[in-house]
């Protein structure tokens, strides 16, 4: 196994000098992608996305309606740096009911999404140096939020044998003595891969042995499809989460997350906060109280179970067309499919596959280096019409009608 410091790779040098830390942060490929998807729309092309992370569902009313309501009533000011007690209050009885955690909501901030969670985290838990643990591929921002600090993002190349997370063994192989963390997503983007609860708790107990934090990124909690998906505070109540309102709850563009972080670490944390960005958007937070609403959780699951379905279905498919999947969906709403029938380069595949039949996709470039060309990722964040309409211009592509 090959362990890349890939604080050591300079892809886009800054022109004209600049902070150098930037030099590591590559740009999305997928940009690219939509770039060239917009156009063809313009041409009058109907482009089939499976190339966006994002729920295609609107908000559901309850939430749009409390935002109403919270407009009306005038809640439009910055609000507390943690966010307001109501929605931490909410945040800490759906950890007592859905995991049967005891969190104090003390520990619970809430954040700009789970992006300036795991910025506030990258500030408060790496320093210059710091070797952070990472699998390889992953959700490409978080590497990057290591750069920012001056941290070393230590990827771990999974594949399909360790089913797309990190191995002790591979940990234990991947560490050097500047390591100081271990940050897992689960369900994981771009594989939708969910690291079961043995595993976590081996992986806890091997980065505590070790003195090292653990940060898991819970961001697909909810949008999971099989039986257990604990959070990692049942296994290791020293870990810190992050978690978002982006996706189960279907809040994107609102941009609310949270994060619990250790006690100790509660001082600290808030200062970041305010710090940082202040608070998060008042309107979205009282739109969030309303999530934790019976009426709500069953908008969520209707929607949870429209994503079993497509993502069983666009499974199928396209095994049945030889791209290499794993058996079952496992949460998010990503397939990271094996592409090697096809061809070796990702890049090209998805362009050619936007070219000819307007399908898109995302290359397994814009999430590592681990045999990335080799991969493309699918988001089944379209309707089930799309969905069959992309399965038909893909087999049309392969040369498989
Ligand atoms: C694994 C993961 N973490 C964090 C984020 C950021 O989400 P947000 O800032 O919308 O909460 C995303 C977005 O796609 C993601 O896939």
């Amino acid at each position: 196994m090959t362990v890349t410091d890939s604080s050591n790779s300079s892809r886009n040098p800054a022109p004209g000098g600049g902070a150098d830390r930037l030099d590591k942060i590559n740009p999305f490929r997928v940009m690219t992608v939509m770039q060239r998807a917009a156009e063809l729309e313009a041409q009058g092309r109907k482009v089939i996305h499976m190339e966006v992370g994002e729920p295609d569902f609107t908000t559901a009313a309850p939430l749009v309606a409390a935002a109403k309501a919270a407009l009306d009533a005038g809640h439009t000011g910055y609000t507390p740096a943690p966010g307001i007690p109501q929605l931490r209050q909410k945040l800490a009885e759906h950890y007592q009911q859905n995991y049967g955690v005891s969190v104090d909501s003390a520990r619970i901030l809430v954040t700009p999404g789970a992006s300036a969670g795991l910025m506030l985290l990258a500030h408060l838990l790496v320093g210059p140096g710091d070797g952070i643990l990472l699998g390889d591929p992953a959700y490409p921002c978080v590497r990057n939020f290591i750069h920012l600090v001056q941290g070393r993002p230590l990827l771990i190349p999974v594949g399909p044998a360790e089913n797309f997370q990190p191995t002790v063994a591979q940990l234990e192989t991947g560490c050097d003595a500047r390591t100081t963390g271990l940050w897992l997503a689960s369900p994981a983007n771009p594989t939708g891969a969910i690291l079961d609860r043995g595993r976590l708790q081996q992986s806890c107990d091997w980065a505590n042995s070790r003195g090292l934090h653990v940060l898991v990124d819970e961001i697909y909690h909810g949008l999971h499809y099989v039986d257990d998906m604990p959070t990692v505070l049942e296994v290791d109540d020293s870990s810190f989460v992050v978690n978002s309102f982006s996706k189960y709850f279907g809040m994107t563009g609102w941009r609310l997350g949270w994060i619990v972080v250790p006690e100790a670490f509660v001082e600290k944390a808030n200062i970041l906060a305010q710090n940082l960005y202040i608070s998060a958007p008042s309107m979205a937070q009282y739109a969030a109280l309303a999530a934790f609403e019976p009426g709500s959780r069953e908008i969520f699951e209707q929607r949870r179970e429209a994503f079993r379905q497509r993502g069983d279905y666009l499974r199928r498919e396209l095994a049945a067309m030889g791209f290499g999947l794993a058996e079952a969906v496992q949460g998010a709403f990503y397939l990271y499919a094996d592409i090697s029938r096809f061809s070796n380069d990702a890049e090209q595949f998805c362009q050619q596959m936007l070219e000819k039949e307007a399908v898109a996709i995302t290359p397994g470039t814009d999430f590592g280096e681990h045999r990335a060309r080799q991969y493309v990722r699918f988001a089944f964040t379209t309707s089930m019409e799309n969905l069959e309409e992309g399965v038909a211009r893909l087999r049309q592509a392969l040369g498989q009608t």
